[in-house]
């Protein structure tokens, strides 16, 4: 007979724990819940999301990626390790979250939204409680959730946004890429969320680029939308990343001493021990709030 306590167990046991990981779950009991997202398409918010998991776990975290990205999740391509279920499998067959849950590099874990995902409010409350209540298991085995979404700001990807605790959005330097971080905060700004906004620049091509694109958003967004936004840093453009792309290996893998790596490194430094960290009701709460904004 099948014995989910035991395998999750196990699951737990192998995850590499460091004496740093215990301190941070000491400090906030419930698992953050960090959604990253950027408005426009292709400005490297998978990339970023694994190879973010990846640092964390280097620090010693227990991390765990959701794909949200309904339809065009690439998480799995760019991790190098994929699953065929996804959410609403536990709805089929006896699926439990270990059975759709996939590992990946240094420990992390990899969950696939499904198109499902965008689907939790047309279940019924049974078969919700079923998904709720494995997903809550979640609190158990990662200190750090991080959801991958898709491009644009459709009701979708905000209610991913607006259900977090915390939320990093991705933008290049490039004005069309900036004009749409900003569309995504003002949508944000019109609900009533109070999720910590952390910014991240990618693709600058030196430092100063990175420093004045942020203190130029961070400002307007705090002028114009009453929006107080964090900086995390930024990440500089490297063709490493897209060698290691086409190598199907994440960058922090591949080539652990590029410059954009380091950046990566610096900012899974400052997601830890440099920014605010909301209190949190972990996954559990996370997915309570983001059905009760899909209804
Ligand atoms: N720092 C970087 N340096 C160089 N190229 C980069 C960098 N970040 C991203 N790219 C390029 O941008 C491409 C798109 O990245 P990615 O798939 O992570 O974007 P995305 O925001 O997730 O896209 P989508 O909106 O379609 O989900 C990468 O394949 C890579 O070629
Ligand atoms: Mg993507």
């Amino acid at each position: 007979m099948w014995d989910q306590a035991e395998k999750l167990r196990k699951m737990v046991q192998s995850v590499p724990l460091k004496p740093s990981s215990s301190v941070i779950k000491a400090n906030h009991t419930n698992t953050r819940v960090i959604t990253v997202t950027s408005g426009k398409g292709g400005v490297g918010k998978t990339n970023f999301t694994v190879n973010l998991a990846l640092a964390l776990a280097k620090l010693g975290q227990r991390v765990v990626i959701l794909d949200a990205d309904l339809g065009m999740g690439n998480v799995d391509v760019i991790l190098g390790c994929s699953t065929p279920y996804n959410l609403l499998h536990l709805l089929e067959g006896g699926f439990s979250l270990i059975d759709i849950i996939a590992d990946g590099p240094l420990g992390i874990k990899f969950l696939s939204g499904g198109s499902g995902i965008y689907n939790l409010a047309n279940l019924n409350d049974s078969q919700l409680n079923r998904i709720v209540n494995q997903i809550t298991l979640l609190d158990d085995i990662a200190d750090i959730i991080l959801i991958d979404t898709g491009a644009g700001i459709n009701k979708s990807v905000m209610n991913f946004v607006v259900a977090a605790d915390e939320v990093i959005i991705i933008t290049t330097p490039e004005p069309t890429a900036i004009t749409d971080a900003y569309a995504m905060m003002k949508t944000y700004a019109n609900h009533s969320s109070d999720a910590v906004l952390k910014l991240v620049i990618n693709r600058v091509l030196e430092p100063n680029e990175g420093n004045i694109t942020a203190d130029k958003l961070i400002k307007v967004s705090l002028k114009f939308l009453g929006l107080s936004i964090n900086s995390l840093g930024f990440v500089c453009e490297d063709l490493n990343l897209v060698r290691a792309v086409k190598k199907q290996t994440p960058l922090l893998l591949a080539f652990p001493n590029s410059s954009s790596a380091r950046c990566i490194e610096e900012i899974a430094n400052r997601l830890l021990y440099g920014t605010t960290i909301k209190k949190t009701d972990g996954i559990k709460g996370f997915f309570n709030k983001l059905v009760g904004l899909m209804r």
